[in-house]
């Protein structure tokens, strides 16, 4: 059976690449990467690279490359799903074995079952054996009034209890296995208690209704939370914790958290249009439903690279469903419970306040980095900032950029415009530089072992790797209708550009992340495949107009003459003469 893409979702969101990586290879941070030596060839200095932003890892040296999962299938040597089931074994997610999650089991069932659960949990506080739960809440410094608002519980440290309660309540083995109240042992077939030791969040749905549970762990041990997975009353991909209540006050604003204690954390400072996801990435029917409940929403995630590049994420797919969005900076807390915790409310409130855009948050990143009353500082900000907005592709939008950042330097705006041209006078010689090797290459029939088209259409292949590259940053972009149409799979003139359109465009269709390359490449073509992602990475809001230009060149380039291995003889004794 094939394993459903949400877990597969899930097993990438929970395995960590660098925590994966680094059981296989010693990682130093360089920048925002992380640097190694690559498990995959013989080296002496360090050209393996993870991108943790991206979750994506790429040899420079032998052009190995994925994600976590092609890295487990190489490292591992198991085929996609053995990589799925290595990785969600370590991550503690259970692959659902057959497709009878349906067989005839009621949903009002399972929401009584939940409703029963969730009030043994609750109750369990106020015993002896409950006691470690109510320590934790406590020491996490909720308020018996919060614990009780949100319902929160502890599940026993016991295989049993939970099982006997509810098969009191006269709930069947079946009903509380597809409920995910409890496994059933391989050895014993019996059943037993899915959540033990775990503090409980109940999730409860807009009319009330408690449809799962998140349950944490008292101490550093992992998995830190188990999750329900999707049952016939639950779908994680269609609902956010605490959006019961936060739709009372949300109509405004709303707060987008990555985590249960960040949402009650901020609701019990008074925060109460807070949400969170449910263990997993922002989904586009997430984002839908928020549009019916408000008009803006402020992404509030954790400050760490893996919370910042899933904020920048969310920003676009709330952008695209017509929400105002904008990404909240805080600075000296790794997420907003923490923020509170330490600077209080009121703080939060100046913080929320002054959420920025994304350029701005861009911008703000690089500027927090330096004391800008140093002089050496200033200037080495003012050239990082260059950088970034020399890859501003309008001109409009460059020079509003260039005026803010300047305002913000404290220099004048015009002295910042000379560096930026000169930057991109600069990138612009060495694109051509780029540009020249890869025909020389090419005329010289220098073999592509990847692409074996490349050769025959040097433009178009080029044309083709820009777009591939720009779809896996932003997947939206293909439904832009370049020159009044859509990029079709007949647009791509090389086998290998047309393979890896059909699977990152089912990728985006189907919801999972564009670059899922696992289960249809090679750690090789997948590898050449997130180098077209990194040589795109500096791509900004208007990607689509370099989607565009892209787009148009590709499709005149496959226009052109093929050549064929005479031309490129030809060619290449041309050259020679000259
Ligand atoms: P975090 O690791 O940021 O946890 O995960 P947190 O919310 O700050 O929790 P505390 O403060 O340590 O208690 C953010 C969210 O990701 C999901 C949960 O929904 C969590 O709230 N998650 C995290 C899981 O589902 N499983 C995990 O193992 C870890
Ligand atoms: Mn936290």
């Amino acid at each position: 059976m094939r394993i459903p893409q949400e877990i597969i979702e899930e097993i990438k969101y929970r395995c960590d690449i660098v925590d994966v990586v680094s059981s296989y290879v010693t990682l130093k941070r360089a920048g925002s990467n992380m640097n190694g030596l690559c498990p995959f060839h013989s080296e002496k200095s360090p050209s393996f690279t993870v991108f943790p932003g991206e979750r994506n890892f790429y040899c420079f040296g032998c052009g190995a490359g994925g994600d976590v999962i092609t890295f487990v299938m190489k490292a591992e040597n198991l085929d996609y799903r053995g990589a799925l089931e290595f990785l969600a074994k370590r991550a503690g997610i259970t692959i659902p074995q057959n497709d009878e999650r349906d067989d005839g089991i009621k949903k009002n069932r399972i929401l009584d079952m939940n409703r029963d659960a969730a009030k043994y949990f609750h109750g369990m506080l106020n015993t002896q054996a409950g006691s470690p739960g109510m320590e934790y809440l406590l020491s996490r410094g909720l308020s018996m009034a919060t614990i009780k608002h949100f319902g929160l519980g502890y599940a026993p440290n016991d295989f049993g209890a939970t099982v006997s309660y509810l098969k009191g309540k006269g709930y069947t083995d079946e009903e509380m296995k597809v409920g995910f109240l409890c496994g059933i042992s391989q050895k014993s077939g019996r059943p037993y208690d899915y959540f033990r030791n775990r503090v409980m969040f109940p999730i409860i749905d807009v009319t009330g209704n408690v449809i799962a549970f998140g349950g944490r762990v008292l101490d550093d041990s992992k998995p830190k939370y188990l999750n329900t997975s999707d049952t016939p009353a639950f779908k994680k991909s269609r609902n956010l914790f605490a959006l019961n209540f936060a739709k009372k006050s949300c109509a405004e604003q709303m707060i987008l958290c990555e985590g249960y204690m960040d949402v009650i954390a901020l609701h019990a400072a008074g925060f109460t249009n807070a949400v969170a996801t449910l263990g997993t990435a922002i989904t586009p029917e997430q984002a839908r439903i928020m549009k019916r409940y408000t008009k803006s929403v402020i992404i509030s995630y954790d400050s760490d690279a893996a919370g910042q590049n899933a904020a920048d994420k969310a920003f676009k797919l709330l952008g695209e469903v017509g929400l105002e969005t904008r990404i909240l900076r805080m600075d000296g807390a790794k997420d907003p419970d923490e923020y509170i915790k330490k600077f209080g409310a009121l703080k939060f409130k100046s913080v929320l306040e002054g959420a920025g855009s994304r350029m701005d948050f861009k911008y703000n990143a690089i500027i927090s980095k330096y004391d800008l009353t140093l002089d050496d500082d200033k200037i080495k900000a003012a050239g990082e900032l260059a950088e970034v907005l020399a890859g501003v592709y309008s001109e409009v939008e460059r020079d509003i950029y260039i005026r803010n950042v300047a305002a913000k330097l404290d220099i004048p705006a015009e002295r910042l415009r000379m560096d930026v041209d000169r930057i991109m006078r600069r990138n612009k010689r060495v694109e051509k530089k780029n540009e020249s090797t890869a025909a020389m290459r090419a005329a010289e029939g220098w073999g592509d072992r990847i692409n074996t088209d490349f050769i025959k259409n040097p433009r178009a292949a080029r044309a083709e790797e820009s777009i591939l590259g720009m779809l896996q940053l932003r997947p939206e972009l293909i439904r832009t209708a370049c020159g009044g149409e859509v990029l079709k799979e007949d647009d791509f003139f090389t086998e290998f550009g047309k393979r890896a359109f059909r699977v990152i465009s089912a990728n985006i269709e189907s919801g999972a992340a564009p670059d899922n390359f696992a289960e249809h490449f090679n750690i090789d073509e997948s590898g050449r495949l997130i180098t077209m992602k990194i040589n795109r990475s500096q791509l900004t809001e208007n990607g689509e107009g370099v989607y565009c230009e892209c787009v148009a060149a590709l499709r005149d380039a496959g226009k052109q003459k093929t050549m064929n291995i005479e031309d490129i003889l030809s060619k290449k004794r041309r050259t020679t003469n000259e």
